[in-house]
């Protein structure tokens, strides 16, 4: 499924509807370069699973973990992962990851995951609750497709 978007207002509109199709333990693997709009869609989804913190990247911490106040669903955590700026897959095990993904009550929403593809690997993760989502980045337009597979 392809859709396209010409704002930033708009991938968020769209984060808040892909928000309601989630179920613990999702994965959602979002790929696209920078300023694709990733992070844009992240905020979107936050918002619709009812969390009101601010979203930004968390590009040196690595990973942000929010709490669901919320819970219309069985889903009591959003984790925010961003490798981009990750040396080793081992940095992001180091603090815990593993407690988080594929787990039930939680759903995973990770920038740049071809950084850490022996993680997403391990044979204990349910790879049918990884869904990629890649964002196509047009340089000269607000334009974005955004793709599901
Ligand atoms: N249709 C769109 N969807 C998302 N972001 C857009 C769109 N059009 C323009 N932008 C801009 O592109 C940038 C996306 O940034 P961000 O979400 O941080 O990207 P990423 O996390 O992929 O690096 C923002 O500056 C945003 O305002
Ligand atoms: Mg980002």
């Amino acid at each position: 499924m392809t859709i396209t978007t010409n704002s930033p207002q708009e991938t968020e509109k769209f984060g808040i509807k892909l928000s309601q199709k989630l179920t613990g333990g999702d994965i959602l693997l979002l790929s696209g370069d920078l300023g694709a709009g990733k992070t844009a869609l992240v905020k979107g989804i936050a918002k619709g699973l009812g969390i009101q913190n601010e979203i930004t990247s968390p590009t040196f911490t690595l990973m942000n973990i929010y709490d669901i106040k919320d819970k219309k669903r069985k889903i009591e955590t959003m984790v925010h992962i961003d490798t981009y700026r990750l040396k080793h897959e081992k940095e992001l095990l180091e603090i815990g990851v593993e407690d988080y993904l594929g787990k039930d009550n939680t759903v995973c929403l990770v920038e740049w995951p071809e950084k850490i593809i022996n993680i997403l690997k391990n044979k204990a993760l349910n790879k049918e609750k990884m869904k990629i989502i890649n964002i196509e980045h047009s340089q000269d337009s607000n334009q974005r497709k955004i793709t599901i597979s």
